[in-house]
């Protein structure tokens, strides 16, 4: 890679390596307040598979001689505030939630398969396992018994990821 591809490809992944932080509080935030065990036990361990996620976006990150956001304190409290927010709807609506952000994690990830740099393997190996899980994550929700969030409701969770996405580029 030349230094403009590699550059874009770590403003990519320094996006995915916040997404993963973001995926860290909501699930343990979601988690504490979780009614039914049995769920709770299911959110902390799809927590612990965004840590994998986490590393691998790090490492990433790291071999491409980038830096992780700045703003990752702020992105992780925002995102644990509105896991309890969440989380507090009742269960149903707690893994609404999770169903429709995971799902669009996935089609994120997916446009980020077009955008990485052509010769990145490495950073679209980690992109492509990362969208399988996350679709794994959404499909879990549903079984566990997501209720299905209102459109407006998912059109204010797009420009959120939208804000956050854009500002991660860069700082
Ligand atoms: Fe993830
Ligand atoms: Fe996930």
């Amino acid at each position: 890679m030349d230094e403009k591809e590699r550059r874009h490809a770590g403003a990519l992944m320094r996006v995915n390596h916040v997404g993963e932080v973001c995926a860290q509080a909501l699930y343990t935030a979601q988690a504490a307040v979780a009614r039914d065990p049995v769920l709770r036990a299911q959110f902390l361990e799809a927590a612990h598979e965004e840590t994998d996620h986490l590393a691998w976006t790090r490492q990433r990150l790291d071999e491409l001689g980038d830096r992780p956001s700045l703003l990752n304190p702020l992105w992780y409290a925002g995102a644990f505030g509105l896991g309890l927010v969440a989380g507090r709807l009742g269960d149903p609506l707690s893994l609404g939630f999770v169903a429709e952000t995971e799902r669009q994690v996935e089609a994120h990830l997916d446009s980020h398969l077009d955008r990485l740099p052509r010769p990145d393997s490495a950073s679209r190996a980690v992109v492509e396992q990362m969208k399988l899980d996350e679709a794994r994550h959404a499909a879990q929700a549903v079984d566990a018994g997501a209720t299905e969030l209102p459109p407006p409701v998912k059109a204010l969770m797009r420009l959120a990821s939208r804000v956050m996405t854009t500002v991660a580029h860069r700082i």
